[in-house]
């Protein structure tokens, strides 16, 4: 047939496929861990090439070009849907300069977009947002968050594992992966502005995390499992806490990513490494500790992640005492779709700085539970009887905004979307010592 009638695309769009195969869609940024560079990862559903054009905001447009790989994703699922994942990544930027770019080929280019290159100077003092559990159909905080990512307020984005958190219905991988692509169709109004960091939580576990290794772009050679960072003042470090939970994926992972965070961890703490990134931040799906009123790992005493597991062969070692031994000062978590924050904790035992500030060089890591985005169930209910570490908690939808002011000063809000971006809860972490030796 010749003509194309109106009614012969509405199934094609009834059934979420782009007309055209080669335009390239869900565009998100990762920053690659080395100074001036950003990786642009983006998806077509046939094979074009992958191109990033960019220039200076306020140059001539798209200036310069960076080419890049394409790999084709088989999903899993019943249809084997194809996509066609394209990574490029632009070195040589200048330092916090704004750059405007598209990708795609000549078979297709996305919509203009900005970013920052990120300050590589020490002293930066860098402004993240922070959250878990944002799923695709109550993303209720994702009008905030776009805007204001839109108006700069964020060097960085860590999205602290889950894309999609209706628990037991829909995953990254339902219905051939396009909820996946749904998602990420969504959170381009961010991810393409800011690094979106990442890192896995259960609902990418389906078919072995391959819709999330397959999706992002984080440094290392993990596929994205495990990787770490630095920026400003922090070493920045992202694990899976999944390892300790599907080990039918094989648990020599959780083995490797063990010893993987032991050394990365030793050589932070080489003195000089240490002396100019005094700040060791870790990021991981599921918390250590939460007070959630549910079944999860984090509501009993022994949690896998915090104390390990002794039904594995050999016994599988928790991360509380390796992140404790290395003077980890701040750990976020999500899972739990609530807001808690902890005063400073190790061994379900509370070390306040002092009683008055307890903030005020801790004595034990700091914990922050941000796993209220916003989701299809809700948030979560809180035990009514929370242990001694629990200090502020919140069942509103939100949002966390952490400020890495200087060596010394750290500063973390609580966004509620619920009461229209009204700021529920606040602190500032004040370390004059990091490291082992600041915990006594
Ligand atoms: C484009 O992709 C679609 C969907 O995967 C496929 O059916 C079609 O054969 C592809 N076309 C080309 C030219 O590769
Ligand atoms: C990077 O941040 C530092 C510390 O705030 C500042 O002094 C420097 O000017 C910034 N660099 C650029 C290129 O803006
Ligand atoms: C999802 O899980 C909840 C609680 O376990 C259950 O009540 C509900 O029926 C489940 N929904 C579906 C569609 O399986
Ligand atoms: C799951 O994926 C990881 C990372 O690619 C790989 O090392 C592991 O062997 C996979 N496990 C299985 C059971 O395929
Ligand atoms: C093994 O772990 C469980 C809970 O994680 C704990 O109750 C039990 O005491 C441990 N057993 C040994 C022999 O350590
Ligand atoms: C820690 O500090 C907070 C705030 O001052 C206080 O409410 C709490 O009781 C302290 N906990 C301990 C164990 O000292
Ligand atoms: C670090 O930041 C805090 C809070 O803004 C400030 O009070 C302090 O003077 C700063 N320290 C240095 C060394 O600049």
């Amino acid at each position: 047939r010749v003509s194309v009638a109106v009614g012969d695309f509405v199934p094609l769009l009834v059934l979420g496929v782009p007309p055209i195969w080669t335009q390239p869609e869900q565009v998100h940024l990762s920053y690659p861990g080395v100074p001036g560079s950003m990786a642009v990862t983006w998806t077509t559903f046939n094979k074009t090439e992958s191109k990033v054009e960019y220039g200076l905001l306020g140059g001539r447009l798209f200036e310069m070009s960076a080419k890049g790989g394409t790999t084709l994703f088989v999903d899993s699922g019943e249809e084997k849907r194809e996509l066609y994942i394209h990574r490029v990544t632009l070195t040589g930027l200048k330092p916090a300069a704004t750059y405007v770019y598209h990708c795609g080929s000549d078979e297709g280019w996305s919509d203009v977009f900005l970013f920052t290159a990120l300050n590589d100077s020490t002293s930066f003092s860098p402004r993240f947002a922070l959250y878990g559990d944002l799923g695709n159909e109550n993303p209720q905080s994702l009008a905030r968050l776009q805007k204001e990512t839109q108006l700069g307020m964020y060097d960085v984005i860590l999205h602290i594992g889950t894309l999609h958190t209706d628990r037991n219905i829909t995953t990254i991988c339902t219905d051939n992966a396009r909820i996946g692509d749904e998602f990420m169709r969504q959170i381009q109004s961010i991810a393409a502005y800011v690094p979106y960091m990442t890192c896995p939580g259960n609902h990418e576990a389906t078919y072995n995390f391959s819709n999330y290794r397959n999706r992002f772009s984080m440094p290392g050679q993990t596929e994205s499992l495990w990787y770490s960072w630095n920026l400003g003042s922090a070493h920045i470090i992202s694990i899976s806490t999944e390892v300790y939970f599907y080990l039918e994926f094989g648990l020599d992972l959780l083995f490797k990513q063990y010893e993987w965070l032991t050394k990365d961890l030793e050589e932070a703490n080489k003195p000089e490494n240490r002396a100019v990134r005094p700040w060791i931040i870790t990021m991981g799906h599921r918390p250590m500790y939460c007070s959630d009123d549910d079944q999860d790992d984090c509501t009993k005493f022994d949690s896998y992640v915090r104390l390990g597991r002794n039904d594995t062969k050999p016994p599988a070692p928790g991360l509380e005492d390796l992140f404790y031994r290395y003077g980890v000062d701040l750990e976020l978590w999500a899972h739990e779709h609530t807001y808690e924050r902890l005063w400073p904790v190790y061994g379900d035992k509370v070390y306040n700085g002092s009683k008055d500030q307890p903030y005020v060089n801790p004595k034990a890591p700091v914990h922050i539970i941000t796993g209220s985005a916003g989701c299809r169930e809700r948030t979560d209910r809180f035990n009514p009887n929370p242990k001694d570490w629990s200090a502020f908690r919140s069942t509103d939808y939100g949002y966390t905004r952490m400020q890495l002011v200087n060596a010394t000063h750290l500063y973390l809000e609580q966004v509620s979307d619920d009461q229209y971006g009204k700021v529920i809860d606040s602190i500032w972490v004040v370390k004059d010592k990091h490291g082992f030796s600041a915990w006594f």
